[in-house]
């Protein structure tokens, strides 16, 4: 039995999609824990290509079942178009390969107007959330007014947590922030239709899970988001609202963390990030433009255009500590063919120290100045590499310095979209 956690180490959309389909095929059960649909994770099969947004990627295969934890929170609106997405692409999702958390909470239609709302109100100092509702709906769940799957499986309780949640979010939406009101009967309407859908797929995931582990079952965590938009140890506030960490697996699925046993973190070779926030490393020049192009560095849920930069190393350092992750694997090698040269941030030039852990005041970091050390590029494409030892000599010298720098071994080396393009280095 192994249980392990894919986590994303930067900004997100290091390929932890990619990374989750191609190790699922050693895991009966795959398992998200934290985040919703502002999620967007990329599975390539056999010359297809599959956006998903809040099932797992293991989703993807004939018999393995996929778990929605209760640390996501739910919207059913998304869930059930991601269900009728993947049905028309012919992926089964029955009751039998997905289980949702009755414990997991409920984005309501609130929750989409609040944050979009609040961001227009926080003005320049938006945080650029993907507006799908995350963070008013963790709001909720820890001021204790959110409701829960369990919730709307139960007709009256639904009734009166809604009405008492709208009657206080339409004063906020229409006397504080301007916004329009919503109508409690069209709410519930819509809602009972799905509680009634939603019906077969709801369970207590964490007797589930705790039940496959007992019998042996191998079982994956997948993160989303990334290391630095955790709400603890992220670029805080431009974060997200769940702990993306691995700490946030066993709060998230209601697994003890003494039962999971390794986590590997995804780590793109260079640097991204979507919406605001600080981002020591990032090109604002040619070469991001450059990386952006080559990498198709554009969001899957919201389309934007992601930032680009140098891989920063002391942000990866920082990911094997508070995640303890027992390897990394290290995507889109390929993009970074061609470059001439390739530089890598190896510590914070911090006032009159050199540091390398990642500060939490973001007053500090933006006084940080990446030292970076530089490494000859590798000119040939690496798609087609099947080995470690058909990469090229400087593309090994690049992960090698990764290892060095973070004291964690690389097991996996991802050198294009598909399952295939994947090299084993070693044990996760
Ligand atoms: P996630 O959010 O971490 O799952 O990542 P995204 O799916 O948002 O973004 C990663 C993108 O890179 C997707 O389009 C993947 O298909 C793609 N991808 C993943 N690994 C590789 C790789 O090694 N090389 C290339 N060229 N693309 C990759
Ligand atoms: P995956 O799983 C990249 C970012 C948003 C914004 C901040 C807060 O595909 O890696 P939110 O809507 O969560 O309140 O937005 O977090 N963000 C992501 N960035 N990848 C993601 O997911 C993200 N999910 C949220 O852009 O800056
Ligand atoms: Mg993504």
């Amino acid at each position: 039995m192994t249980t392990f956690i894919v986590l994303g180490a930067q900004w997100g959309d290091e390929g932890k999609g990619k990374m989750t389909d191609y190790l699922a095929e050693e895991a009966e059960v795959i398992v998200r824990y934290q985040g919703g649909n502002n999620a967007g994770h990329t599975v390539e099969v056999e010359n297809r290509q599959y956006k998903l947004h809040l099932i797992p990627s293991g989703i993807l295969y004939d018999h393995k079942l996929n778990v929605i934890g209760n640390g996501v929170v739910v919207d059913p609106e998304a869930l059930f178009s991601e269900i009728d997405y993947l049905e028309n692409l012919g992926v089964k999702v029955t009751p039998e390969k997905l289980a949702v958390s009755d414990r997991a909470h409920v984005i309501m239609p609130y929750h989409k107007t609040l944050d979009k709302l609040k961001e227009k109100a926080r003005g320049k100092n938006e945080i650029g959330t993907t507006g799908k509702g995350i963070g008013p709906c963790y709001t909720d769940k820890f001021e204790r007014s959110g409701i829960r799957i369990c919730d709307l499986m139960n007709k009256d309780v639904f009734e009166e947590k809604l009405k008492e949640n709208l009657s206080l979010k339409n004063k906020y939406i229409t006397q504080v922030l301007g916004g329009e009101a919503l109508n409690f009967k069209e709410v519930f309407d819509v809602y009972m239709e799905y509680s009634e859908r939603l019906k077969p797929y709801v369970k207590d995931t964490s007797v589930l899970i705790y039940e496959k582990i007992k019998d042996n079952s191998s079982v994956l965590f997948e993160g989303a988001q990334g290391m630095l938009l955790d709400i603890d140890y992220g670029t805080y506030p431009y974060v997200t609202s769940s702990n993306t960490t691995a700490g946030g697996v066993s709060s998230g699925t209601g697994i003890g963390p003494s039962m999971i046993s390794r986590a590997i973190g995804i780590a793109k070779a260079y640097t991204t990030r979507v919406g605001k926030g600080p981002f020591p490393t990032e090109l604002e020049d040619a070469t991001g433009d450059w990386i952006r192009e080559r990498g198709h560095e554009y969001g899957v849920t919201t389309g934007r255009s992601r930032r680009c930069g140098w891989l920063d190393l002391v942000i990866l350092k920082t990911t094997a500590r508070v995640s303890g992750l027992t390897s990394f694997a290290v995507t889109k090698m390929d993009t970074l063919a061609g470059l001439e040269k390739l530089k890598v941030c190896i510590g914070y030039k911090f006032k009159d120290k050199i540091i390398d852990y990642f500060p939490a005041s973001l007053e500090d970091l933006a006084e940080c100045q990446p030292i970076y050390e530089e490494f000859e590029g590798w000119g040939e494409e690496i798609t087609q590499a099947e080995s470690y030892e058909g990469l090229p000599q400087n593309a090994k010298k690049y992960l090698k310095r990764i290892e060095e720098f973070t004291g964690t071994k690389v097991s996996v080396i991802s050198v294009g979209p598909k399952r295939n393009q994947t090299i084993r280095v070693g044990d996760i």
